[in-house]
């Protein structure tokens, strides 16, 4: 019988991987026999995050390397080391790294918006060009970029981030028709809100918190290890015919 979340001998690259959502499907992609590198910019947290998980006897290991999505550079130091690391390619690509600065929009400053666009969608392309022959290489190719339910909805105080969001989307979409020749998936997970760093602003202002919860229908955040599921689907070598999809997480805002 075919085990769908079996990833041994898979080889995957989190972005974002030492925090948050990335870093609970990281520890699932170890536990479930997957070799994981976690890339973002501060080595401490990688370097600790990574040394916590692979302490808990998991069956893949996890090595990091520091990267900075919006340095073209960065990134390709990034991808010549994951190249050196795994051979035969990279089987699964998480894209979880993010930022939001958030402002009506008479307040937002141009290098706001800059740092914003950059994280969220110039370094996704950057990243997705550079890691192309890498993907192609291995035996399976699945690509998950973590946009947001801003990218089809949005809210006030949010328009760079949903605007960033929102292009990462269309942006998945675009690739997953040009990569489907090559049997590369590229799908997107667009969580809602999350018990996650992003969101220490709103979280320790218990009316704004409260105001969000009021429009989900679960009344509550998402618990971080509840986008585990969604990503190990679509990391799955048996999701093959998923593509160009986006799967989102939360807790029925966007249905309300
Ligand atoms: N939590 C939510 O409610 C929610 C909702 C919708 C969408 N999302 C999206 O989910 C993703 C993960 O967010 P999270 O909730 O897990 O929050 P998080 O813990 O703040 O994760 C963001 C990650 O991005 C990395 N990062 C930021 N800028 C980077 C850069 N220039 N280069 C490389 N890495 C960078 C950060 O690491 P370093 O600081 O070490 O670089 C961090 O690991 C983000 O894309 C976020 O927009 C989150």
């Amino acid at each position: 019988m075919i085990n769908p979340f079996n990833f041994e001998n898979s080889r995957a690259l989190v972005i974002g991987g030492s925090t948050g959502l990335g870093k609970e499907i990281t520890s699932a992609l170890l536990r479930h026999g997957a070799d994981v590198i976690i890339a973002s910019r501060d080595s401490q947290r990688l370097e600790e995050a990574c040394n916590g998980m692979n302490s808990n006897g998991f069956l893949g290991s996890c090595s990091y390397k520091d990267v900075d999505i919006t340095s073209e550079d960065s990134i390709n130091d990034l991808i010549n080391y994951v190249s050196a690391e795994f051979d035969n390619g990279l089987n699964i690509l998480i894209n979880s790294a993010g930022m939001n600065i958030r402002n009506p929009i008479e307040k937002i400053q141009n290098d706001d918006w800059d740092q914003v666009m950059n994280a969220n969608l110039r370094g996704a392309f950057i990243l997705h060009r550079s890691v192309f022959h890498l993907l192609k290489e291995a035996e399976y190719g699945r690509v998950i970029n973590i946009a947001s339910i801003f990218s089809s909805v949005s809210y006030p105080e949010r328009a760079t981030y949903a605007a960033s969001k929102g292009g990462l989307l269309m942006f998945s979409k675009t690739i997953a028709i040009e990569w489907a020749k090559y049997g590369i998936t590229v799908n997107t997970i667009s969580p809602g809100p999350f018990l996650t760093e992003i969101n220490t602003k709103v979280l320790e202002d218990r009316e704004n918190y409260e105001k969000f919860c009021s429009r989900i229908p679960m009344a509550r955040f998402g618990e971080p290890e509840e986008i585990i599921t969604a990503a190990l689907f679509l990391a799955s070598p048996q999701s093959s015919y998923v593509t160009g999809s986006d799967i989102i997480v939360d807790g029925g805002w966007t249905s309300a």
